[in-house]
């Protein structure tokens, strides 16, 4: 039988880096990770373990070091020699960003940078990056075609947009060079088996796992962002997609690659949206209880809504997310009811 490829996964801890490592052993390829746990548990490790059934092939340190990357390609070599890098590894809070905008630039910028250049000395070319639909910024039609004006409002946002860029530029000067920029929309759920999920340090950013934690009783409420927008109940609409079909995404984008020495920049969301107050009813279904709302001001930079066009990662990638809401919910209940206190309660 010939060895399966082998993928490197930055970030690899991470919650979608992690569902995409089982993704990728489900389809038969060999995974090495790379992970500094900044933000991210090594319980995850044990957790891929027991739910893959297969060896862990982990190096852990930032990615920035080329020490670091030059011992993942060395890693890599023992189980049949990498053939692509999927690179997750970045800090992501819009927040935050603003806060401390130059750790952004120097730790997502700086980490794509050093990746790309390890590819090179190591002469890997097919690289799958981690973008986001916040390239789109505040969006003038709906659904969210690829070629809609891109800008970022953040600089969270700007990382990934000069990231797209910086690769764009980089597979124009050099024919060896195949990049997948996977435009994310909303991630959320968890695997099905309850092992692994999102889980956030400190107060929740993002709606799904905040509505998780009121579920689950260490928050007493939701606070719903703004009920006077222009959407059918006056709450945010988003694209949300459950992590496991975005997973496969990237299995896609890989075998893309491989496949096609091509390059392509693609949505990944369900072309759905739901709103704020439908996420959380649908949660409380999941979770067999009602989630208390408390309608608060909008949030600085929200738009009103935003979701996918998913067509062309349809016809390019033969990719389109098959789980809905409930299922999100769901998974994401069986996660957070059986580990309220993350992977380190
Ligand atoms: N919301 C609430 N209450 C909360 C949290 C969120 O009402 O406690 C609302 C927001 O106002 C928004 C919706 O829920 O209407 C979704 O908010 P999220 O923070 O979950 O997601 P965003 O769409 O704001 O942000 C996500 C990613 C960002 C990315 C952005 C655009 O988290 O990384 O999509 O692609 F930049």
């Amino acid at each position: 039988m010939a060895t399966p490829d082998c993928i490197l996964l930055t970030g690899a801890a991470g919650y979608i880096a992690s569902h995409t490592w089982l993704a990728l052993q489900d389809a038969g390829y060999t995974v090495v990770g790379v992970d500094s746990f900044v933000n991210s548990s090594p319980v995850v490790l044990d957790r891929l373990r027991e739910i893959g059934g297969q060896p862990i092939h982990f190096v852990q340190g930032d990615v920035r070091d080329p020490a670091v990357l030059d011992r993942c390609f060395e890693l890599g070599q023992t189980v049949g020699g990498i053939k692509a890098v999927v690179h997750f590894a970045a800090l992501k809070a819009v927040g935050e960003s603003v806060e401390r905008p130059l750790d952004y630039f120097e730790n997502n910028l700086g980490s794509l940078l050093a990746v790309s250049q390890a590819m090179q000395r190591h002469g890997v070319f097919d690289l799958v990056f981690s973008s986001s639909a916040t390239v789109y910024g505040e969006p003038e039609r709906l659904p969210i075609t690829e070629d809609a004006p891109l800008r970022a409002t953040n600089p969270y946002g700007q990382t990934k947009l000069v990231g797209e860029e910086l690769l764009r530029s980089l597979v124009a000067c050099d024919a060896r060079w195949h990049v997948a920029c996977l435009r994310y929309f909303n991630p959320v759920g968890a695997h099905p088996s309850g092992r692994i999920g999102e889980d956030p340090r400190g107060i929740p950013n993002n709606l799904m796992p905040y509505v998780a934690q009121v579920a689950v009783g260490k928050r007493p409420h939701l606070n719903v962002f703004g009920n006077d927008y222009d959407t059918p109940d006056g709450t945010g609409v988003r694209d949300y997609i459950h992590v496991c079909d975005l997973a496969e995404g990237h299995v896609a984008a890989v075998r893309y690659l491989g496949e096609q020495q091509r390059s392509v920049t693609v949505n990944l969301g369900t072309g759905q949206g739901y709103s704020v107050v439908q996420l959380a009813q649908a949660y409380g279904r999941a979770a067999g209880r009602e989630i208390p709302l408390v309608f608060a001001p909008r949030r600085t930079g929200d738009v009103a809504a935003c979701y996918a066009d998913p067509a062309l990662a349809q016809r390019l990638l033969g990719w389109s997310a098959r789980r809905g809401l409930d299922d999100m919910c769901v998974d994401s209940w069986r996660w957070q009811s059986t580990n309220p206190g993350g992977f380190e309660g």
